[in-house]
């Protein structure tokens, strides 16, 4: 069994596969209805557990319809309905999931608890975001963008502007170094990314840029994400932080400095990070980055139960 937590912690070789596998499956349910199970079957009577201690959306639909598709099925929990968030302790919780379930996904608002889920499970387990990561929306994310633009990621300038302290970009320049793609940040001064993590992609080839005025940051990109200012584990003064981003909307104006081809990307939910009319314009592909989010988590779980071909 393998486990999905960080994109730091996988290999290139099994990422591509990943990818490699999530493209094969898409193209083969052309025909298939939402529910139907894909022709091998290969995850027949197997049980997800999700557990949920954050809001989610996309997340929870996309495990479900991932696992269904795979021939399993899903249980989803809010963490606030077991023992757990009573006293009943983690260890104990999580030989109990290993007991009736086949694999844990957990959104959680502590490292720690992921990592010490990840010691006491005898099941594998699955980062659907933490504080710190959301590898399965930036490892989709890649797959969308080679879909799009119909060749490697490596080949590309990706572009983030907004904050670039959080989960989400902490998984992309996680992802740049394991893809080897350019990636340019556009961020206020002091919302830079983590020093000990750049320190790892400089160490590791990185291609990354920093740049503290978006349109710069933008130039010559081929793909632009941008993510919500406040997140959902932020402990800030929200007003004084979206004070600190008005410079670092993704608006027409920021969106005329990429290339003229170039897309916008959106791991959803939004705020004012995105002017309404590029979210909802010709350059945004934000559906389709959500809906590819099934087949992607489909073969994560096919990589846990070691089942990739
Ligand atoms: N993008 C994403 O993870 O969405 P949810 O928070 O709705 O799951
Ligand atoms: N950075 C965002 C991502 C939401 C999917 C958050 O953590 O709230």
């Amino acid at each position: 069994m393998k486990n999905f937590i960080n994109i730091k912690d996988i290999s290139v070789r099994d990422l591509k596969k990943i990818i490699f596998d999530a493209k094969q499956r898409k193209k083969k349910r052309k025909n298939l209805n939402t529910l139907d199970v894909d022709k091998d079957n290969p995850l027949k009577g197997k049980l997800l557990v999700q557990m949920f201690e954050k809001s989610s959306t996309r997340t929870r639909l996309s495990f479900y319809l991932a696992i269904k598709q795979l021939g399993g099925g899903a249980l989803t929990l809010r963490a606030d309905e077991l023992h757990f968030a009573k006293g009943e302790s983690l260890p104990d919780t999580a030989r109990i999931l290993s007991t009736y379930g086949n694999a844990f996904m957990l959104r959680t608002d502590s490292d720690k608890k992921l990592n010490e889920f990840k010691k006491h499970m005898t099941i594998p387990i699955i980062n659907g975001l933490s504080p710190s990561s959301h590898p399965t929306q930036v490892l989709s994310d890649v797959f969308t963008v080679e879909e799009i633009k119909k060749k490697s990621i490596s080949k590309l300038q990706i572009c983030w502007i907004g904050d670039a302290n959080n989960n989400v970009i902490t998984s992309l320049i996680e992802a740049s170094v394991k893809f080897s793609f350019k990636l340019n940040i556009g961020c206020p001064k002091k919302y830079e990314p983590n020093k000990t993590l750049l320190n790892w992609a400089n160490k590791n080839n990185s291609k990354i840029k920093i740049f503290y005025d978006s349109k710069k940051a933008v130039n010559g990109s081929d793909v632009i994400f941008t993510d919500k200012v406040i997140s959902m584990n932020d402990k800030v003064n929200k007003a004084k932080k979206l004070k600190d981003f008005k410079n670092f909307q993704v608006n027409l104006k920021v969106m005329s400095c990429a290339k003229k081809d170039a897309i916008f990307l959106h791991c959803l939910p939004r705020g004012p990070e995105v002017s309404n009319d590029v979210f909802l314009g010709k350059q945004s592909r934000v559906w389709q980055q959500a809906l590819n989010r099934i087949y992607v988590q489909k073969s994560i779980l096919l990589y846990c139960f070691e089942k990739l071909r």
